[in-house]
């Protein structure tokens, strides 16, 4: 071999190594999508989790009821907290569920707007590829579901993370479920790099007002209680990144829990369909805002300087409302 034969293969081998480090040590950086306030600057939405039974168990009265309203609020799109199939998600792409539960029941007007949507834990069931194709936009362009991503709507920052890999039991004792895991493993790699990732576009984000939303509860008197690989992994980084607001599903109810200790406000919307399970653990009422274990949704009209979210049940009455408020300007130290 010659010399100029040896100085190509050297340069060969040294290029292949650092484009493999590019690959490993780049942290990517989440999905982002913009998606303008209206004119006046505001923004309105509507959140919904727990849903797809084909209408069953009062899917269908929480869609029309949701089509009236978000008519009214002139939502500007909507949420989905996740456990978008049930039982067990997407079988594939050409699955009819698609429809029967999502496109031939959202059919208001109001609500042909993009569905920002998580997966949940059935949805982990499935075919979680199929889920997530571009494909299905096609069936239905309001479909926007990803595991992770951001939606930046200038006044707030919605941060979407993935939390059914967080969750141990699915793992070391998933009984008859199978879950779809090809794209989680090695599982404490894909966990910290969410993490990063969450923690980074948190740090990076001038919004106003910073949303986180998943799946899975953080706090919650429902059935399922407190998820505590979140508590210890997620909220931390919620927290010292001062999110105002964290949305979930999970538990089927509606529900508003404060804590103690910090200003976090945390808003369980997963009364999308099967719900009124009965076993709620009331928790001291200063944490516990509202609890209602029937059907229903969630709204959210929020300006620079207030936030105003409002549960609705199944015949669109008023359950709860909170508003928290913010300065518009910020008051520097004299
Ligand atoms: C549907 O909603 C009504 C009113 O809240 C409730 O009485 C009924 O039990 C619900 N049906 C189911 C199947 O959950
Ligand atoms: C909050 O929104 C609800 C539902 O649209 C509305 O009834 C209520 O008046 C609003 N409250 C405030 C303070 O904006």
């Amino acid at each position: 071999m010659d010399a100029a034969a040896s100085i190509r293969r050297v340069g060969l081998l040294l290029w292949v190594v650092i484009a493999f480090s590019g690959v490993i040590f780049t942290a990517a950086e989440l999905q982002r999508f913009s998606h303008p306030p209206k004119d006046d600057g505001s923004l309105s939405l509507l959140v919904v989790g727990d849903w797809g039974r084909k209408g069953e168990y009062n899917q269908s009265q929480v869609a029309a009821q949701m089509g009236i309203i978000g008519e009214k609020l002139e939502v500007d799109f909507v949420i989905s907290t996740g456990d978008n199939f049930y039982e067990r998600g997407l079988k594939g792409i050409d699955d009819p569920a698609f429809e029967e539960s999502f496109s031939k029941i959202y059919t208001a007007p109001s609500l042909q707007k993009e569905w920002y949507s998580v997966l949940g834990n059935h949805d982990y069931r499935g075919n979680v590829e199929a889920q997530l194709s571009p494909h299905l936009r096609k069936l239905d362009n309001r479909w926007i579901c990803l595991r992770s991503f951001l939606v930046d709507t200038e006044i707030v920052e919605f941060f979407f993370v993935d939390t059914t890999p967080f969750v141990d039991k699915y793992f070391n004792d998933p009984g008859e479920e199978v879950y779809d895991w090809k794209a989680i493993f090695p599982r404490p790699n894909y966990l910290s790099n969410l993490l990063n990732e969450v923690d980074s576009a948190l740090k990076d984000s001038n919004a106003k007002w910073k949303i986180v939303v998943g799946h899975h509860t953080l706090k919650s008197a429902g059935q399922h209680g407190d998820t505590q690989e979140l508590l210890h992994q997620l909220l931390p980084i919620l927290e010292e990144n001062k999110v105002d607001f964290y949305m979930n599903g999970h538990d089927h109810c509606l529900q508003h829990t404060s804590s103690m200790n910090s200003p976090l406000q945390y808003f369980t919307s997963g009364g999308g369909s099967k719900a009124w399970r009965g076993d709620i653990n009331w928790m001291d009422p200063k944490e516990l805002k509202f609890y209602y274990d029937g059907q229903g949704f969630l709204s959210l009209q929020i300006t620079p300087s207030q936030a105003n979210f409002t549960f609705f049940d199944v015949f669109g009455n008023v359950l709860h409302q909170w508003v928290s408020s913010k300065p518009l300007l910020h008051h520097s130290a004299i």
